[in-house]
């Protein structure tokens, strides 16, 4: 069965004093993990280790937001893998709408960073959705069978246990706009049935997809109720501990396990 899962992706926000004090507030929210819940907070990558040390003991685990393919070495700027996993990473963030539209990624870039992620141990939300344009020219489904066919391709049905994706449609993200449940649902079904076509039946029914996009207490409610999410990858509201605390007492209340 489906594990709800909460993540808040922090991005380029928080200084150390911000970081270390939400995630100290967050840890004594959730001090052990919730029954049928899992949380994560993914901070920058300077504040990971801080963040690690505040969290520690607590039912929240930590991501990163972006990973290099590439083994340690001469790759200025780079983080690897493993360094994540050193430093107490669960999960990393792949295919954010933002490094794919802001700094250029691409499927075939992305697909190199889900396999290093998820052969090092490293388990990966992985990111797709469409743009507004595409989703008025009714392109949406496309788009998401050319971004799941490019970053999944060549990887092993095996890996599943480690991966996550988030439908994040990008006209929704920062936006306030929020998908409506049935369009987050049409979405989510499409992806299951998407792995089920490419991979087999089980595996469809054990991946997680979370919807991403201007997720808030307001909203949260209705689109956790979904059959086919599973989850939430928020942004905006997971930098305010009244903010993000409130969508994972949702979840919990859901349990869909
Ligand atoms: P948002 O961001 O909740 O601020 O819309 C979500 C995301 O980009 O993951």
């Amino acid at each position: 069965m489906r594990r709800l899962f909460v993540a808040g992706n922090w991005k380029m926000n928080t200084v150390l004093r911000s970081a270390t004090g939400l995630a100290a507030a967050l840890a004594a929210e959730i001090p052990a993990e919730l029954p049928g819940v899992e949380v994560a907070v993914c901070p920058p990558f300077p504040y990971l280790l801080p963040v690690a040390e505040k969290l520690a003991g607590s039912g929240i685990a930590l991501g990163a937001q972006n990973a290099y393919f590439e083994k340690p070495g001469a790759f200025t700027g780079e983080v690897a893998v493993e360094m994540l996993v050193d430093a107490g990473c669960r999960y990393c963030i792949l295919g954010h709408s933002e490094r794919r539209h802001i700094l250029g990624e691409d499927d075939a870039l992305i697909n190199r960073k889900l396999r290093a992620c998820l052969e090092q141990g490293l388990s990966a939300i992985l990111c797709v959705g469409e743009t507004l344009n595409e989703r008025k020219e009714e392109r949406t489904e496309a788009v998401l069978d050319s971004q799941l066919s490019g970053s999944l391709a060549g990887i092993d049905g095996a890996l599943f246990d480690r991966l996550v994706i988030a439908y994040e449609p990008v006209w929704a993200i920062g936006t306030g706009l929020t998908a409506t449940p049935d369009q987050a649902q049409s979405a989510h079904q499409y992806l299951r049935n998407w792995i089920h076509s490419r991979y087999d039946a089980q595996i469809a029914k054990d991946l997680r997809i979370l919807y991403g996009g201007s997720v808030k207490a307001e909203n949260g409610l209705a689109l956790l109720q979904q059959p086919d999410v599973d989850g939430a990858l928020v942004g905006g509201a997971s930098l305010k501990v009244e903010q993000f605390l409130p969508i994972v007492r949702i979840a919990e209340s859901l349990k869909k396990t």
